[in-house]
């Protein structure tokens, strides 16, 4: 399973990075806006750095477009900033026609704002290279996130669809395992829902104990 990080700030990237897990990287608008990076150049620098600190990871770009005409525009441009950078278009009428397009140009995309299996089904056909359904957002609404990602996993497996099932909007670790156990082929979350998986008590005190251990030994030897 591949890990991205969902977010825009180039610590948290590089951190991950640091860590030796980072596969990517997705960004959307408001996680831009968190930054405060406002303005096309910056925008274009601030992705820039992003594919520099993930060094060969995918990177996803948000077009602010809504139509076919624009998001083609956009998509093109973020684009050509650099090769590791992957359009990220919503999943709306005109997006499915944009997806289909970059998809015959052979310029990768994410399918975001996915809420269901229909739509997956849709991104799929339409050539997208990631899907990206949001577990989180139905979780909140009383929905039952992971379950659209077994639906995807099992549409997708039924007719080998080579659309990679990117689960976004991942809040914690538990959303991790779980789309671990049902295959899906990316998760993207904040770094704490990465390095909370490092984290258990019996590994601390197990730790501990063992220090402790070798320090009486050495003691007892000096
Ligand atoms: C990533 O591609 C999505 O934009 C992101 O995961 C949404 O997460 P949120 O629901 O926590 O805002």
């Amino acid at each position: 399973m591949k890990f991205f990080i969902d977010t825009a700030n180039l610590d948290q990237i590089r951190e991950a990075q640091d860590l030796g897990v980072l596969d990517g990287v997705t960004t959307n608008p408001s996680l831009m806006a968190k930054e405060g990076i406002t303005g096309d150049e910056n925008v274009r620098n601030h992705y820039l750095e992003i594919c520099t600190i993930c060094d060969g990871g995918d990177v996803s770009a948000e077009v602010i477009s809504t139509d076919f005409e624009g998001m083609v525009r956009e998509g093109e441009a973020l684009a050509a900033l650099h090769p590791n950078i992957v359009v990220k278009i919503p999943m709306i009428k005109d997006g499915v026609k944009a997806l289909r397009y970059f998809s015959d140009k052979g310029i990768k995309t994410n399918c975001t704002l996915v809420f269901s299996p229909g739509q997956a089904l849709l991104a799929a056909k339409a050539g997208a290279t990631y899907v990206s359904p949001f577990v989180g957002r139905l979780d909140d609404i009383s929905a039952d996130g992971i379950q659209l990602i077994q639906q995807i996993r099992v549409i997708y497996d039924n007719y080998g669809y080579e659309t990679e099932i990117l689960a976004a909007s991942v809040r914690h670790t538990m959303h991790v395992i779980q789309c671990a156990e049902i295959g899906a082929d990316v998760i993207t979350a904040p770094l704490e829902a990465i390095t909370g998986l490092l984290k258990h008590p019996l590994t601390d005190s197990g730790l501990e104990k063992f220090l402790a251990d070798h320090r009486k030994s050495q003691q007892m030897h000096a």
